[in-house]
Parts: C-alpha cells; sequence; structure tokens
C-alpha cells in the first residue's frame, strides 16, 4: 500500500453537506500551476469567466467563450486532483432555454472533466437549473451583483440595499435553492442581506464582499496575490504584492542582461565560478 496520504476528491454533494458547517475555501484558477497550488488549500476551484477580464484583457466578461472557458477549465482540472472544480458558463451560452443551456454545460463537463457548473441568475434562470440538475449536471448558482447583466444593473454596485431590492434577491437565492443548486455565490450583496439569505437557505452560500456569515467566500486569485495592475475591489484583502515583485525580479534580468550577466551552459548557479 501507498505510504502517501490519498487525498479524497471533494464531490457537489459534499459541499451541499457543508451547509452551517466549516467555512468552505474556494478561489478562482485558470492554469494548471496556480490550480496545483490552490488545490492544497481549496475545497473549490472556481474557472471564473473573470479569467477574461484577468488574463485575456477585456473589458468585461462578455467576449469570453465556451472554447476559452473549456481550455482553461481542462489546464485547472490537470492540475487539480481533490477540489471540485466549478466552472463558469459564459454569457449568451446558457440564458435562451434549458436546452442551450444542457447542450453548453455537458459540453464543459465533458470536455474539461469538471464536477460541476457555475451560472448566473436567480427566479429566471431557477428552471433551468432544475432542467440541469435532473439531467446530472451539479450547478452553482450566482445571484446579487452578476457581472454578465452589469449592463442592466447599471455598474459594479452593492446590490440589495433597498428593501425591494432586497425582497427580489432573497427570493432569488430560494428559487435557485428549491431548484436544486448545490450552493450559491453571493457577490457584493449588502451585508445583513447576506446574513439573512445564509440563514434561510438550505444550500451554502459563498460570498464575495458579501458577509463573513456566509458559508464560504470565494475570491478572484489574482486580487488577492496583487497581481491585477488596474483595479482590486475595496473588499478584497491583499495577501501578497506579486505584481511589485514580479516587477523587481524583471527589472534585475534586464540589469544582468545589459551587463552581460548571463551565463554558458557549465555555469551551476550558487556556486562560485
Ligand atoms: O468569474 C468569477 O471569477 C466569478 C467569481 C468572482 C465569483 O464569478
Amino acid at each position: 500500500m501507498s505510504a502517501s496520504i490519498q487525498r479524497k476528491s471533494v464531490t457537489a454533494a459534499a459541499i451541499r453537506a457543508r451547509k452551517g458547517g466549516e467555512p468552505i475555501v474556494c478561489l478562482t484558477a485558470y492554469t494548471t500551476p496556480i490550480a496545483r497550488l490552490v488545490d492544497r488549500h481549496c475545497d473549490l476551484v472556481l474557472v471564473g469567466d473573470s479569467v477574461g477580464m484577468v488574463l485575456h484583457g477585456l473589458p468585461t466578461t462578455h467576449g469570453v467563450t465556451l472554447e476559452m472557458m473549456a481550455m482553461h477549465g481542462r489546464a485547472v482540472v490537470r492540475g487539480v486532483s481533490s477540489a471540485l472544480v466549478v466552472v463558469d458558463m459564459p454569457f449568451g451560452t446558457y440564458e435562451e432555454s434549458p436546452e442551450q443551456a444542457f447542450r453548453n454545460a455537458s459540453r464543459l463537463m465533458v470536455e474539461t472533466g469538471c464536477g460541476a457548473i457555475k451560472l448566473e441568475g436567480g427566479v429566471a434562470m431557477a428552471p433551468t437549473i432544475n432542467f440541469l440538475v435532473a439531467r446530472g449536471i451539479p450547478v452553482m448558482a450566482h445571484i446579487g451583483l452578476t457581472p454578465q447583466a452589469v449592463n442592466v444593473l447599471g455598474g459594479y454596485k452593492v446590490q440589495g440595499r433597498a428593501p425591494e431590492a432586497a425582497d427580489l434577491i432573497l427570493r432569488d437565492a430560494k428559487a435557485v435553492a428549491d431548484a436544486g443548486a448545490f450552493s450559491v455565490v453571493l457577490e457584493m450583496v449588502h451585508e445583513p442581506l447576506a446574513k439573512r439569505i445564509t440563514e434561510e437557505v438550505p444550500i451554502p452560500t459563498i460570498g464575495i464582499g458579501a458577509s463573513a456569515a456566509c458559508d464560504g467566500q470565494v475570491l478572484v486569485i489574482d486580487d488577492m496575490l496583487g497581481l491585477n495592475a488596474d483595479f482590486t475591489p475595496k473588499f478584497v484583502k491583499r495577501y501578497g504584492d506579486l505584481l511589485a515583485a514580479a516587477e523587481a525580479a524583471v527589472a534585475a534580468y534586464a540589469a544582468d542582461v545589459r551587463a552581460r550577466r548571463f551565463p554558458g551552459p557549465e555555469h551551476v548557479f550558487g556556486k562560485p565560478a
């Protein structure tokens, strides 16, 4: 028998069963090396459509395609041995009908080997969630600030402050839970509302700029590592300043090359010449 510890793969059902328990740790990843790293610490790895803005320089998530999600999904699945990998459905690939959603979600699952998909929307998407779950596709829902609907929401701002808006978001949360979603992302949901939703729905809530009362948290990895030069949301705690470290390393390299400090094949770094 192997002496190494066998780590169990996390399933959507196992995440569902964590409601009210130990907080669920979740980060995004888009590449194999980062997936390997976050897998050692996270329960859930999200291949978010934020990849469009973070890695491809797109202004919103709207230009992200199913092919991009499939490619990044495959890369992440290759690096993960334990966490649940969830892949985002991009804008325009699921909203038209439950049939369209099934065709594209099943393609993502087959082509990437991920364990679940995520889609944005509440009450309006509940029949689609129901359709997918009944056909074997675990669904994570995403409500509150839904970036694919940024043009309708009028910007990236806190959702559910006014009582009427809060009622709608609470209805969204209940609808996706009733439809069979195994968990729900609450993005930039007014804190007391996020707490209330967490108390009232039977599935885990995963907050991003929502509330510490949520059942877990997700962050965009580049934001928390300090790799995002353009913009970091106010609610993100930075756990590193990797862009500054990378900048210093590249500057040192350039200085070495300009000074002809680049060695031949027999040179071993760290040993005297
Ligand atoms: O695309 C993404 O990374 C996301 C998270 C911000 C929840 O949807």
